[in-house]
């Protein structure tokens, strides 16, 4: 029969959810119908992740109950650190974080029990709470640092900033400000409905193997430099133009290149106006740089945001800043190494991966993802033996 051909799924919808919507032309972005700027302001990163994960915003009592399970689902086994620990010291903590993950699943033989609610929800909450920690001993690894165990008394944000800067016996003090700031992000981050990493977590996870599997798809997907990893390459990107007074020629550059060289941190395949999320993460900057000092970077990030909007082959094909374009500006004043910033990306994200996957579970419609393809090799011929070829 007839076949659609759809490279990359630009038309075509995959599933029907009813979790996050987005309307690309006006920059709208909804959890449940609720708009991210509202949940942005006035939510935390805890609830918007209950009210990913069940439809509805939590009660005072069940709120309590779901924060208990995810700080206190934090520890990984020893084995895992001791996995963790054959990394050489210059893994990409991307790489330690997907393989890590993926290994979960040895650890926990009953996620296969995908059907059953209650082992599926077990599995949901343990990835919640350990991405954190693996994420913690990933950065730990790299810089070589002793790994700091969980501390259960702690917020979700405000634990895995004491697994990152703890040093020695000494109590971290996390600033409540910057503290905020990344709950903030975390909510920003924490679903954009069919990404690429996310229907990586749908078509992998359609084979009914187990979330641990699945979700560690999701990490590779978001590992690429076109999606999680772009934040690291805005860095990248300013730190190569290096001035205010270079910009005009990286952008020429960037024109000229016939898309070989990308303005990072711009475009996407849904948004055709500014990224809301991209407008709320400016405000966030601002309060971060109160108390850490100016980026300087950011100089010249606001300088190409603002050719950008005005140029005329940036206007042309709607290319906005996206949510990546300032959130690695943020890490870095934050004292995050680079490598770090697809996983603060991968951290919140989790709870999308998971919400997704479990809709996908119980919808009775979805079956093992199998697309079809357009053939173009050769047509039928026999087989040449080895002395016969030229
Ligand atoms: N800089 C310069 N030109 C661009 C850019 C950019 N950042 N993005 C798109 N274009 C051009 C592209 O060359 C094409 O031009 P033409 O029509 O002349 O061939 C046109 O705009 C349409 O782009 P496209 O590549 O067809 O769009 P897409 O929907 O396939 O790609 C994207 C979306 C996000 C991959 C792309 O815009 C991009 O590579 N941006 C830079 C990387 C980035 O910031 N990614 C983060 C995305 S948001 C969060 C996330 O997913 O992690």
């Amino acid at each position: 029969g007839l076949m659609g051909y759809d490279p990359a799924f630009l038309n075509t919808a995959n599933c029907k959810s009813a979790i996050t919507f987005i309307d690309g032309d006006k920059g709208i972005l909804e959890y449940r119908g609720y708009p991210i700027e509202q949940l942005a302001e006035k939510s935390s990163f805890i609830e918007v992740a209950y009210l990913l994960l069940n439809g509805e915003l939590p009660t005072p009592k069940q709120l309590e109950e779901f924060n208990y399970l995810v700080t206190h689902h934090t520890y990984v086994h020893e084995n895992i650190k001791a996995f963790m620990d054959g990394f050489r010291y210059d893994a990409h903590p991307m790489s330690m974080l997907s393989s890590t993950v993926a290994a979960l699943s040895g650890f926990y033989p009953d996620a296969k029990n995908t059907k059953d609610e209650r082992s599926r929800r077990i599995q949901m909450t343990r990835l919640i709470a350990k991405m954190p920690t693996i994420a913690a001993f990933s950065y730990r690894h790299s810089m070589g640092l002793p790994y700091v165990y969980p501390d259960n008394d702690l917020s979700y944000v405000g634990n895995f900033l004491a697994m990152i800067r703890k040093i020695g016996t000494t109590t971290y003090k996390v600033h409540p400000t910057l503290e905020k700031a990344l709950d903030v992000l975390f909510i920003l981050h924490a679903d954009h409905e069919q990404n690429c990493s996310t229907t990586s977590v749908r078509t992998v996870g359609s084979s009914e193997v187990d979330p641990y599997s699945a979700v560690s798809a999701g990490i590779s997907a978001l590992y690429g430099p076109l999606h999680g990893g772009a934040n690291e390459a805005v860095l990248r990107m300013l730190r190569e133009i290096g001035h205010v007074s270079k910009v005009p020629d990286f952008i020429k550059a960037v024109k000229s290149g016939e898309g070989e060289k990308k303005l990072m941190g711009f475009g996407h395949r849904v948004y055709k106006s500014y990224d809301p999320r991209a407008k709320v993460i400016k405000r966030v900057a601002d309060e971060v740089f109160e108390i850490t000092g100016k980026n300087p970077l950011l100089e010249i990030a606001l300088e190409l945001e603002k050719i950008a909007l005005q140029d005329e082959y940036f206007v042309k094909r709607k290319l906005y800043p996206n949510v990546d374009f300032y959130s690695g500006l943020i890490y870095e004043a934050m004292g995050f190494p680079v490598e770090m910033f697809p996983v603060l990306f991968a951290i919140p994200r989790t709870v999308g991966w998971v919400t997704q996957w479990e809709e996908m579970v119980k919808d009775p419609e979805q079956k093992i993802a199998r697309p079809r393809q357009v053939y173009l090799g050769s047509t039928r011929r026999d087989y040449v033996p080895m002395a016969a070829r030229k």
